[in-house]
């Protein structure tokens, strides 16, 4: 890995490393160094490169649809990084299921995805809302949740109305990295608020810091699965604190011809003031920052806090 992918965060590097070697092209290979306004790119499969990469580049996105984030890379999602960084989530929640001693009956998770963190909690949790603003990750969440008893919700964040207020909402994978700033931040902390029990606890994670100054720039990374082929452009912003990672993905479809679209994911990258306070603001306590790995990097967190009962309603 190098220095650069070690930095990057978000949905365009926590690429599953177990997906086939040749099957997709993440590694390294070649020109790797961020250089102002230059594009480099990252293959996997060195042996590929040559024959893959010059096919793939010839992608002409006027020739794609513009569907809305997650619309079709949630046929990609668990293989590509969601089952990737589901181990992690799973153990820095249990890590502070366990500090804190909670004992939690209702679960929303929020931003839910495709449910495979839902199928965890379920063990624990009697009442399950998973809760997704994209009808495509909830369709994927739904077959991902089979025999377990889960209600589903497509609501934003922002706009969070449960049918009754939960123990726990959990909002796991940078989900509030789509959140473009403070003011949205409240608001969906807010809404959180509204739908917990006094003294309820969040649970997220999120990242404070993608890369930093000087690490601007533009990479490709090709991702392929299955009759799946996505070309990914990645524009990091460390002055605007943010990435821009837009996807295209093309698909063979059954009646043999080739479904093209792409999608634009947004991300910003929040610092770690601008979360607590943000969350005190909302009326809750922090009971905790750390980093979602232990002894990880710092560019993922996770933080815990709880809902003081007084700012309840
Ligand atoms: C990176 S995925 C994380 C999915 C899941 N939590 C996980 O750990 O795998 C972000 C998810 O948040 C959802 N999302 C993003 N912004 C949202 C919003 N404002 N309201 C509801 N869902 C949102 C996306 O549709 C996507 O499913």
């Amino acid at each position: 890995m190098t220095r650069l992918e070690k930095k990057m965060t978000g949905i365009n590097t926590r690429i599953n490393n177990k997906i086939p070697v040749d099957r997709m092209y993440s590694d390294v290979n070649g020109k790797n160094k961020l250089d102002s306004n230059q594009e480099s790119e990252i293959y996997t499969n060195k042996s590929k490169v040559n024959s893959t990469s010059i096919g793939e580049k010839t992608h002409n996105k006027a020739k794609y649809r513009r569907c809305a984030p997650y619309t079709i890379f949630s046929s990609l999602y668990d293989v590509a990084m969601g089952e990737a960084v589901l181990p992690s989530i799973i153990d820095a929640f249990s890590r502070s299921l366990k500090k804190h001693q909670f004992s939690i009956t209702s679960i929303a998770d929020v931003g839910c995805g495709t449910g495979r963190f839902l199928r965890y909690l379920s063990r624990n949790s009697t009442v399950l809302y998973g809760v997704d603003n994209s009808p495509s990750m909830l369709k994927r969440a739904v077959a991902n949740t089979a025999g377990v008893d889960v209600n589903f919700l497509e609501q934003d964040i922002r706009q969070l109305v449960l049918p009754d207020e939960v123990d726990c909402i959990t909002c796991t994978f940078d989900t509030i990295n789509y959140l473009p700033n403070r003011c949205e931040l409240k608001r969906a902390f807010q809404a959180f608020a509204r739908n917990l029990k006094p003294g309820g606890v969040l649970v997220l994670d999120y990242i404070p810091e993608g890369a930093s100054e000087g690490e601007t720039g533009i990479l490709r990374q090709f991702v392929k699965w299955k009759s799946m082929s996505s070309q990914w452009r990645i524009e990091l912003d460390p002055k605007g604190r943010g990435s821009r990672v837009t996807i295209l993905m093309r698909q063979k479809r059954r009646d043999g011809g080739t479904s093209r679209a792409y999608e634009v994911h947004e991300q910003r990258w929040h610092a770690p003031d601008t979360v607590d306070n943000a969350l005190q603001e909302t009326g809750f306590e922090m009971l905790e920052t750390s980093t979602v790995e232990p002894n990880g990097k710092n560019n993922w967190l996770h933080v815990v806090a709880r809902l003081m009962p007084m700012t309840h309603g």
